[in-house]
Formats: C-alpha cells, structure tokens, sequence
C-alpha cells in the first residue's frame, strides 16, 4: 500500500516564478525508504513541506498536481489531519519546539493526540532510551547543541508511530553513536512498515545502505533516480 503519492507536483513560492519543483512524480510503500539528495536550494525542504501537507495548506504560492497521503488528498487532510500519520523532523528544529523540558517535548505530541498519561510516560521513556538521551529528559530543549536538538526532534517525530516519517538533514549533527541509535530506530519502524522520506545534500546518504533506501537527486524541479552501482 501506499504511504505516499505524488504526481505531477509543480510548485512556486508566492512572489517568485521559478518552479521548485516541477513536475515531481514519487509513491513510498508502506516499508520502503527514499533518500533525496541534491543541491543546496534545489527544492529537498519543498519537497518535505509537499509530503507533510504544509504545502499547499499554509504555505503561499502556486501549486498544482495530485499528494495523497495514506490515500486521502493532501489538501484536504492539511496539517492537523495528517499528524497521526506523520512525524516531521524540520531542517530547523528549533522552531517546533515549545515546552520546557526535553521529556514534555517529546510527550507533547502524544498528549496532543489525547493518549493517556500511563501510555505516554511508557513510549517517551522507550524512545528516549533507544535513542540514548535518558541524560537529557530535564533539559530544556532550546539550550541543547545542535546534535542534541535533532535527537529530540527524532523523538517527537517518531513516538508516536507515525507511518510516514519525513527527515531534513535529520542526521547531520549526530556522532556516529548517536547516528547508529538513530539509524537503527528508523530502520526498526521501516520493518514495523513505516515509509522514510530523507532529505540530504549531495554527498551525503551514508544511512542508505543501511536503510535500503531508493535514491534520488532533486535538481532542477525534478527527481532522477539513482541507480546503485
Ligand atoms: N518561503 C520561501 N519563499 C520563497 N522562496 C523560498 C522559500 N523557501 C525556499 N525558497 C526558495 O526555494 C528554493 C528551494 O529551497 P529549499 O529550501 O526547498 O531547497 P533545499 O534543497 O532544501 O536546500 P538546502 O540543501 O539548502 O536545505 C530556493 O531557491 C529557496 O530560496
Ligand atoms: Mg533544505
């Protein structure tokens, strides 16, 4: 089944006539990883905000083609309708982060979601052990590094099981042990049959082979798959 489909997207940011994107045609199964690659500017953030539903609900500009997310239109599902699917982790991740500390962070999006106390104390308790950040649970999540911000990020994107988890140069800031927790938690839910959209510049993807990712460059409005030699 899929997670996600596009077909034909195009897009141009309010005020601007350059297509970002156009003409982007992509499906992710349930259990499939898809690593987009490219250069600085050539369209891996729009991509993300299309997938996540951002785009076209509460960005400007000129948008046409067909996004359907877990079969339903993007448009009509918007941001709110898509966050049981999705877990997003933002290029910036600072800015979605809003409580005090590290452990309500990551419980926010399950309280949100109206799960129970018990429920939530468990699974922010799981994702912060697999994830090796018990240390930072009292921490406020704005004083952290940059490494440290993207692991709580992660947790909030995945606690709550999502189907579709999008990642924006996700990885960048981790050291290697902190990478492998990561990687591996990813590739626990792709088995768990969750689908993985990853943006990385070129260069980069050195978490494909472990996640037996599908590749492809974003250049010029446009994806070209990469064949794995
Ligand atoms: N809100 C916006 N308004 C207008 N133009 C934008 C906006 N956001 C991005 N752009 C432009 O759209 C193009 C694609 O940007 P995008 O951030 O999607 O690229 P990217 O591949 O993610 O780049 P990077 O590798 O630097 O993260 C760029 O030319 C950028 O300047
Ligand atoms: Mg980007």
């Amino acid at each position: 089944m899929s997670v996600l489909v596009l077909s034909g997207i195009k897009f141009a940011y309010s005020g601007s006539n350059r297509k970002v994107l156009d003409g982007v045609d992509l499906s992710i199964e349930k259990g499939e990883a898809v690593l987009i690659s490219g250069p600085s500017g050539g369209g891996k953030t729009t991509l993300c905000l299309v997938a996540a539903t951002i785009i076209p609900t509460r960005v400007q500009g000129d948008f046409s083609g067909m996004a359907e997310l877990m079969g339903q239109g993007t448009r009509k599902l918007g941001p709110s309708g898509a966050s049981e699917y999705v877990g997003y982790v933002m290029q910036e991740p600072e800015f979605s982060m809003i409580m005090p500390t590290v452990e309500d962070e990551i419980a926010f999006g399950l309280e949100n979601r109206g799960r129970e106390p018990a429920e939530v104390a468990v699974a922010v308790e799981g994702v912060m052990t697999r994830l090796g950040m018990e240390g930072l649970a009292g921490r406020d999540p704005r004083r952290l590094s940059s490494g440290e911000k993207q692991l709580v990020a992660m947790a909030s994107a995945v606690v709550h099981k999502p189907q579709l988890v999008i990642l924006d140069e996700a990885l960048s800031g981790l050291d290697d042990d902190k990478r492998a927790l990561a990687l591996a938690e990813l590739d626990a839910m792709r088995q768990g049959g969750a689908a993985l959209l990853i943006a990385e510049h070129a260069g980069t993807g050195r978490q494909a082979p472990f996640l037996s990712a599908r590749r492809y460059v974003l250049q010029d409005g446009r994806l070209a798959e990469e064949v794995s030699g």
